[in-house]
């Protein structure tokens, strides 16, 4: 190492023999001090500048000695382990048979070059220990930070890992926490409360993301809102199990904890093997959860497998027909798809080997003669007849137990070898760890791929890993992932146009780990408007609307029983990569004409939904939901104000529509989602009727003044397009 090496700017005074790192993007400074054997963090949160003075920040920021305390300041260290002084979890756990190397001197050993600019590669090493840890950290353009991390065992005999995290500085006003649950049909539902002294841990242990996975967890100043506050938050790309923790001590430090969770055992590095962590994301936000949002969606746009071509308006038959399949049944479906302006027709569970119901033929990806008896061919030359693009539903990871698969290789499951395995849906889990299982599945999927031009895979997993022994009888759900993810990426690199959703059961894997391969998710099987308002603005604080399915069901939803007009089910869906799953032969000739409308306003509305910046306005009475998207330029936006259960007043104060530009000048008309406005709402402003044109108003006084609006009946939406004039 070089004596004055900086990254990034350099600081202002290069004093004598410092070495500091300054990696700098989107609003966000990470700070490090490099000038002790242990890297130190100095600094993760707003910007710094350019011309920051490192070694008077460092001298700065050093802590006195407390009493009863080590006898040196105690340090911050990017690796933070047992050996600094640190009293809260640290970043490596593990140990070799006989105990040693549990608590490695990880000292920093070199620095290596890295193409891109604000990046940092470090080597860290404990050669008595024999393990050596590379840090990879990437902070973009967008303020996110990445961190990947392997650890090699250098050392001569086995070294059992059990953690390998990236551990994050919390500054002292990141004092509350929030983050999600869930479960099927209500997935990322938040929760917050106060950040004590104490851990608070969330633990992935489904082998699978989980629909209860926390998706971001982020720790705030007190109060924090959508529009307010200093919010730091953190995720894992991962599909397996993960543990994501905030954790805060009375010596003055506090942090943000994100790594895989491992099993017992699953994890055991052999002399000369490394172990590579998910990667791990973080980012800073002084503007509230939408300045989180906002760095989270430019972040996963500028990926280079982002969709790029506009997100296909999708009729799914799932709800539709289920495994009804009948050839004349869903060309009649496809057609009506198709007139309403449907531009991919997907055909959902049930097509292949016995699977007439959810109890049989998982495993087994032929095409059933039973139902299919020419094949898939004629409803595909069907649906491409009419200008759609066909998917079609697999899901690869299972099989049922009744299945010629399960027959021919009964041991080709995750489970234990001496006890019975648990199914679930009827269903186990393919033990991936395995190649000749993921030969199998790639090999069949290519044989259809092959065989008809299919465009999208609907790509299920719907159970989670109980229980989960690979084939030498330790855990397997990390080989499984693994396992899932060479699939994915073997099939995306023979077939790089075929798009793939990623459903678990509805919204059970939903994290960027899964996305760096996929194109979409499917966030919940739960079509019901109202819960799908609170869903969608969840799933948004990660991802960007277009990765983001949201179907039009039928006027009953199926899963709550609850009905609802048109009107709501398409003001919900609008907001998302737009679909249709509901038997359209049972919609009258009104509704039919509705959802024409709607889908034509999605498709004219889309590049705007699907570029634009969110916006989740803190909208005082909890009655109603107001959000929206403002494009890029601030040329225009679409809002929604949505009343979930009667209004507190009898009018609503007028709202404001914040994130527009405050000098141009917006002309306001309500969206017809082909429903007549007397039946939403009781009374309002003449312009909401379209009797009168609506107000031009600058974005400075739609922000500060606000817009009266109607009074909605509840569970009804009004939505708003704002365009300059
Ligand atoms: C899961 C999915 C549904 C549907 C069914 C088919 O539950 O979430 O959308 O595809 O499987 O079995």
């Amino acid at each position: 190492m070089t004596a004055s090496e900086t990254v990034g700017a350099p600081a202002r005074r290069p004093a004598a023999p410092t070495v500091f790192a300054h990696l700098r993007g989107g609003g966000v400074s990470l700070a490090l001090d490099l000038r002790t054997s242990r890297p130190q963090v100095l600094h993760w949160g707003p910007d710094l500048g350019a011309d920051v003075d490192l070694p008077t920040l460092a001298t700065a920021l050093a802590p006195p000695v407390a009493r009863s305390a080590p006898d040196a300041p105690r340090p911050r260290p990017l690796v933070p382990m047992p050996v600094d002084g640190w009293p809260m979890r640290p970043a490596v756990t593990g140990a070799r048979a006989d105990g040693s190397s549990w608590s490695p001197d990880l000292q920093l050993h070199q620095r290596l070059p890295t193409e891109r600019t604000g990046a940092l590669r470090l080597v860290l090493a404990d050669p008595q220990a024999g393990l050596s840890l590379e840090v990879d950290l990437v902070l973009d353009a967008h303020g996110i930070l990445a961190v990947d991390q392997r650890l090699t065992n250098t050392g001569d005999t086995a070294y059992r890992l059990d953690l390998l995290a990236t551990v994050l500085p919390l500054p002292d006003v990141a004092r509350e926490i929030l983050d999600l649950t869930g479960r099927w049909c209500r997935e990322r539902a938040p929760q917050r409360h106060p950040l004590p002294m104490g851990c608070w841990s969330r633990e992935g242990r489904h082998g699978r993301t989980g629909h209860d996975a926390p998706l971001l967890l982020a720790v705030g100043s007190p109060g924090f809102s959508f529009e307010h506050g200093e919010v730091y938050a953190v995720h894992l790309a991962w599909s397996g199990d993960g543990v994501l923790w905030a954790e805060r001590s009375p010596v003055g430090r506090a942090q943000l904890g994100a790594g895989e969770r491992l099993g017992p055992g699953e994890v055991v590095l052999e002399p000369g093997q490394s172990y590579a962590a998910p990667t791990v994301l973080a980012s800073v936000s002084t503007t509230g959860l939408d300045g989180t949002s906002a760095a989270w969606h430019a972040h996963v746009r500028a990926r280079p497998g982002h969709p790029r071509r506009p997100r296909p308006v999708t009729f799914n038959s799932w709800e539709a027909v289920y495994f009804d399949h009948r050839l004349d049944r869903l060309c009649e479906l496809a057609d009506r798809a198709a007139a309403v302006g449907a531009e991919r027709f997907v055909l959902d569970d049930g097509w292949f080997g016995g699977r007439r119901s959810e109890h049989a033929g998982l495993g087994d990806w032929v095409v059933s003669d039973e139902v299919w008896p020419d094949g898939l061919e004629p409803l595909l030359a069907h649906v491409r007849g009419l200008g759609m693009e066909f998917g079609l539903w697999v899901e690869p990871e299972m099989v049922n137990p009744d299945s010629d698969l399960y027959r021919a290789h009964p041991d080709w499951v995750l489970g234990p070898r001496d006890r019975e395995r648990q199914t679930w849906r009827h269903q186990l889990v393919l033990d991936l760890g395995r190649a000749q299982v993921r030969d199998l599945i790639v090999e069949r999927l290519e044989a259809l791929l092959a065989a008809y031009d299919i465009g999208y895979l609907k790509w299920d997993h719907n159970r989670d890993l109980l229980d989960a022994a690979g084939a030498d009888g330790r855990p397997g759900a990390r080989a499984a992932t693994l396992g899932a993810y060479e699939v994915l990426d073997r099939l995306r690199d023979e077939h790089p146009d075929v798009e793939i959703e990623s459903c678990a059961s509805g919204g059970g894997r939903v994290d960027l780990g899964i996305l760096a391969r996929t194109d979409r998710v499917w966030p919940s099987d739960c079509l019901d408007p109202v819960e799908r308002q609170h869903i969608q603005r969840w799933t948004g604080l990660l991802l960007p609307p277009e990765l983001v399915g949201a179907h039009i069901g039928s006027g009953r939803s199926h899963t709550t029983g609850r009905r609802h007009g048109l009107g709501l089910r398409a003001a919900t869906a609008l907001f998302g990569h737009l679909g249709i799953e509901w038997d359209l032969t049972a919609a009258s000739a009104s509704e039919l004409d509705q959802l024409t409308q709607v889908v034509a306003e999605h498709r004219r509305l889309r590049p705007l939904l699907h570029s634009g910046r969110i916006r989740r306005i803190d909208h005082p009475d909890l009655s109603a939901l107001v959000h929206g998207v403002v494009a890029t330029d601030g040329s225009e936006a679409l809002f929604a104000y949505v009343q979930l259960t009667s209004a507190a007043t009898e009018v609503c104060a007028p709202v404001r529509l914040t994130g527009l530009d405050p000098d141009r000048t917006y002309r306001v008309r309500r969206v017809s989602l082909g429903d007549d406005a007397s039946t939403h709402h009781i009374a309002g402003p003449a312009w909401v009727d379209g009797t009168e044109p609506g107000p031009m108003l600058t974005g400075r006084a739609l922000q500060s003044a606000g817009l009266a609006l109607p009074i909605l009946r509840p569970e009804h939406a009004l939505v708003l397009h704002l365009r300059q004039e």
